[in-house]
């Protein structure tokens, strides 16, 4: 295992390109595989020299990383954060036809980046137990909430609402990368006091955060409503009514991923636009229309 990770460190120092911002993906694969051979690395003579050049391997990328994600996190300060952001975001062509792009449960180094750009701290203990029927917290992978925002292409006059946001990653990315208002629901105190205090450390002034049960809490100005399976049976219902009685005020659209798909394909009041249902690829509803009986 030392022979393979000594090879990994003198390619690493060789390859010049990792300094380059946009090499994210293989800085992050590289962190990973380094992570991964050391965990067999014994406390030997020869393993020491190695262990030096490991640490200035990994200082020198994650020092890249930092800088990186400190000049995003500047730029979305600065109002500039769809442009930059944008240039990360999975080309529209490949996204449509390469399932590694738009698809998939796994996290990659577009998690690294809005990890990195957000800061979001998972409170260790203090979350308190979720009732029967309410999905723990998970994030959405950041490919997929790209995914979301080139399909949705929310404007101006959109209020996006993330039901049951966790630590905020969708309303943060997509408030940074949108001129739409962003809303995140959650029921957990302390994830709604990392995402405010993030939305504020980044000057994220239309992306706000309420503590509440989803089921109770004030959907009147969504537009877009989005669901990451936040929960099951009949709280998963209850909700879906509610989002039905908004429908049939104004135009709205539903997104899901995750096995709440699955229920929202099954509703009669609503068609899926746009691609091929996957529970593992952001779906995008529209009511059928006041014409239709089962609206
Ligand atoms: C699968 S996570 C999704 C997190 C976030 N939407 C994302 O995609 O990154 C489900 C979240 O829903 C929250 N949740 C569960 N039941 C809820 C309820 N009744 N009202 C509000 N939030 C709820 C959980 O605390 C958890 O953070």
């Amino acid at each position: 295992m030392s022979e393979a990770l000594s090879a990994l460190i003198e390619h690493l120092r060789g390859d010049l390109t990792l300094d380059r911002p946009e090499r994210l993906r293989e800085r992050v694969d590289a962190l990973d595989r380094i992570e991964r051979l050391s965990l067999y690395l014994s406390d030997t003579p020869d393993t020491l020299a190695l262990s030096a050049g490991i640490a200035a391997q990994q200082s020198r990328l994650d020092a890249v990383n930092e800088r990186l994600y400190r000049n995003l996190r500047d730029a979305i300060r600065r109002g500039d954060g769809a442009n930059c952001l944008r240039e990360w975001m999975p080309v529209a062509e490949h996204a449509d036809t390469d399932t590694s792009i738009a698809q998939g449960e796994g996290y990659d180094h577009l998690d690294a980046l809005l990890g990195g750009i957000a800061q979001l701290h998972e409170p260790a203990d203090d979350v308190a137990a979720l009732m029967p029927e309410m999905v723990f917290y998970q994030p959405t992978p950041a490919r997929h909430i790209f995914d979301l925002i080139r399909r949705i292409a929310p404007g101006a006059d959109d209020v996006v609402l993330d039901v049951g946001s966790g630590l905020g990653h969708v309303p943060l990315l997509v408030g940074a990368c949108t001129s739409a208002r962003c809303i995140g629901v959650e029921l957990e105190p302390a994830y709604v006091a990392s995402a405010r205090a993030a939305a504020a450390d980044l000057r994220l002034s239309r992306v706000s955060f309420i503590q509440a049960d989803a089921r109770a809490a004030d959907l009147s100005q969504a537009t877009v409503f989005y669901l990451y399976t936040p929960f099951t049976g009949g709280v998963l219902g209850e909700m879906l009514e509610r989002i039905r009685e908004q429908a049939q005020r104004r135009d709205i659209r539903l997104c899901s991923l995750g096995p709440c798909t699955q229920v929202l394909a099954a509703q009669r009041w609503l068609r899926a636009i746009d691609v091929e249902l996957h529970s593992d690829r952001i779906a995008v509803f529209v009511p059928c229309g006041n014409d239709d009986p089962a609206f």
